[in-house]
């Protein structure tokens, strides 16, 4: 398997789904509706849409079922992205080497697309009743927006810009990682798994593999932060730092945050045990995720 094409691939078929199933900028409100493509149609990595459909293939389910899920993802992250450039919370002004929404449409605007994004993304996942039996689509559900709100990336959020100038431990550096970044990531892998009836061995086995990737993405993250080049990250470096943020490389140094994550990794990896050549794309995503330059 060659990680590139299928990343590539995969990325196409999220991009064409998301193209089709967003809000036209034809229909009202126009300005909320140019303001949400604005941001998702941006040029991201798509990780999340890709695990959805990774989750799905590693207990024998077909990435083109999944489809709209992993547009569900996608619009929970970019909700999570718009507020979390705003002037109130990290305040930067480039995001996926563009401007910020709040930068083109204007605080207000930014707030509610954020809104809107979060509300469509249930709707896109009841949706899956058409394709799915009802418990498994009730259960994405339920962990999706656990996933999102004060048990998940909300609350880790919470905690980060608490956490702003603030000798913190390594306990509530990792709650915060988890919280802000694994939960999603977690939630994408799991969206994709159990809509296509994983198992109950293979759905806590994958649960295991999206905490570790997840951690490992936002040490990656951090790093990125201080050694990434601006022009391939899309967003500013030293972002971090300006606003006194609490990352593992504040922590435990760049050396040592590398080797964590790498860990993370291994762990991630370790966990796929159970699975044959189906789980092959998650484990290189696994490497990907702490190898990666944007
Ligand atoms: C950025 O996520 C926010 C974090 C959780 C670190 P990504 O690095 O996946 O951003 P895009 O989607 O590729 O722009
Ligand atoms: C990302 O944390 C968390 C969410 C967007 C939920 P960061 O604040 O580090 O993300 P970037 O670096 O701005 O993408
Ligand atoms: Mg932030
Ligand atoms: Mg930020
Ligand atoms: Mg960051």
């Amino acid at each position: 398997m060659n990680l590139h094409n299928y990343l590539m691939e995969r990325k196409n078929m999220a991009e064409a789904a998301l193209d089709k199933l967003l809000p036209s900028v034809l229909d009202t409100p126009v300005r909320l509706h140019e303001a949400i493509r604005y941001s998702v149609l941006s040029p991201g990595k798509r990780l999340r849409p890709i695990l959805v459909m990774a989750g799905a293939e590693a207990v024998g389910g077909y990435p083109e079922d999944v489809l709209p899920a992993s547009c569900a993802l996608e619009c929970i992250h970019a909700f999570s992205l718009i507020h979390d450039d705003l002037p109130c919370m990290d305040d930067d002004d480039y995001r996926r080497g563009r401007l910020t929404n709040h930068k083109v449409y204007g605080e207000a605007m930014a707030m509610l697309a954020g809104d809107a994004l979060l509300a469509l993304a249930f709707e896109l996942i009841a949706s899956n009743i058409d394709r799915f039996p009802a418990d498994r689509v009730v259960e994405v559900s339920r962990l999706l927006a656990h996933a999102s709100g004060n048990r998940g990336m909300v609350g880790g959020q919470v905690v980060d810009i608490e956490s702003e100038g603030r000798d913190i431990s390594p306990d509530e550096i990792r709650y915060i990682h988890a919280h802000k970044t694994g939960a999603l990531l977690t939630a994408s892998v799991l969206s994709g798994a159990v809509l296509c009836g994983g198992d109950e061995l293979q759905i806590n086995r994958l649960r295991s593999y999206g905490e570790s990737i997840g951690l490992a993405f936002q040490i990656a993250d951090d790093i990125l932060d201080i050694i990434g080049d601006q022009e391939k990250i899309g967003k500013p470096v030293g972002s971090d730092v300006k606003q006194n943020k609490a990352t593992f490389p504040k922590l435990y140094g760049l050396e040592e945050s590398k080797k964590l994550a790498e860990e993370e990794m291994r762990k991630a990896i370790s966990n796929l045990d159970i699975f044959g050549e189906s789980a092959e794309p998650l484990r290189q995503i696994a490497r990907y995720i702490v190898e990666r330059d944007l």
